[in-house]
């Protein structure tokens, strides 16, 4: 892929009231999630909770990418096309996670890195054959104040294979998701987070910049600057907006065409929320949207419960969730909207 089409992907991830599902959990993650509903996590369950969400009917007007797991880029929809040609078919880009999860990260006690560089090469080629447009990596950045966490190691290190990690996409044709995540457990103040994502996002863009990764190619998928889980004192929504936008503002360059947030754990409701705050004060540099996991999903497989009887309800579910998120991403969601009936297409005609 040339650079213009690697640009042309990255703006269509990003395009005007859309964003992007994340369904990539790794084995682990899903079957933890699973459990915790009694739900049996075998590939086939998998594949059926998976094609309930991207078979709702109408995602795709605000639904612009779905990250896929190694074992669902290989799995077919209930109509015999494979999961990358389904979501094709309704103009919706597949995308896939390659790192392989976070590691500690050694002599430096507390803390983590990404692997998944060996053998990147060829395994991106073998998903573009898959179908993939685009890939993701998250690096894992823990605030533990007590312990003077993060090191600049741990900073340095995610950072130097995220931008490796993104050289090698471009190169090979995906374009990157860039996710260094600060994780939102500490008891941490909301001050201290802004610190260490500021901190973090400038070296990932240093890093970026020395292997030659081109902006306009790639998405940043970062954490939103928030209070940690744990601190006594919980900022406010508009001061989690106000101070993740400008910790954007001092660290991200505006080649950048788009920047997808995760939840990180927060509640649905609430990264809805703080993300209708920030793009009411747009327009910004760059798109500011979603790449949620469990802020879009937990409803809807807390509804579908494992079982194909409820497959209608978690569409219904997932759809309403949908809209509430495409709302905020173009500043047009307001809280009461949770307990109304707002659909699809509502939320893509309040754009207007
Ligand atoms: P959450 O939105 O659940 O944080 O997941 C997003 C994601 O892709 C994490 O890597």
């Amino acid at each position: 892929m040339s650079s213009s089409d690697l640009a042309a992907v990255a703006k269509a991830m990003v395009a005007d009231g859309k964003g992007i599902l994340a369904a990539d959990e790794s084995g682990a993650t899903i079957t933890k999630r699973f459990s915790a509903l009694d739900i049996e996590s075998t590939e086939e369950n998998r594949r059926q909770y998976r094609t309930t969400l991207m078979g709702t009917p109408g995602i795709e007007e605000v639904i612009s990418g779905v990250i896929l797991y190694d074992e669902t880029i290989r799995q077919k929809a209930d109509d015999g096309t494979t999961i990358p040609e389904f979501l094709a078919s309704k103009g919706i880009l597949p995308g896939i996670k390659v790192d392989t999860g976070s590691k500690p990260l050694a002599l430096c006690d507390g803390e983590q890195v990404t692997e998944g560089l060996d053998g990147l090469r060829e395994r991106i080629a073998e998903y573009v054959d898959l179908g993939a447009k685009f890939a993701k990596w998250r690096a894992v950045i823990v605030i533990d104040t007590k312990n003077g966490l993060p090191s600049d190691t741990a900073i340095r290190c995610n950072a130097h294979a995220l931008a490796r990690y993104g050289a090698l996409c471009q190169e090979g044709g995906l374009v990157p998701i860039i996710e260094p995540e600060v994780l939102m457990d500490g008891d941490n103040d909301i001050d201290t987070c802004y610190e260490v994502t500021l901190e973090a996002q400038r070296r990932v863009f240093w890093e970026l910049a020395q292997l030659r990764v081109e902006l306009e190619g790639m998405i940043l998928k970062p954490n939103m600057v928030v209070s940690g889980k744990k601190c006594a004192t919980q900022a406010s929504a508009e001061e989690v907006a106000e101070k993740t936008l400008r910790c954007l503002y001092h660290s991200v360059p505006p080649a950048v065409p788009g920047i997808a947030f995760l939840s990180g754990g927060q509640g649905a409701d609430m990264a809805t929320l703080h993300l209708d705050l920030m793009n009411k004060q747009g327009p910004h540099p760059w798109q500011l949207t979603f790449s949620y996991g469990r802020a879009l999903q937990d409803e809807a497989l807390r509804t579908w419960h494992g079982s194909p009887d409820n497959v209608a309800e978690a569409q219904k579910v997932f759809t309403h969730r949908a809209a509430l998120t495409g709302a905020a991403r173009s500043g047009s969601y307001d809280p009461t909207l949770e307990s109304g009936d707002l659909a699809l297409t509502a939320a893509t005609a309040t754009q207007d």
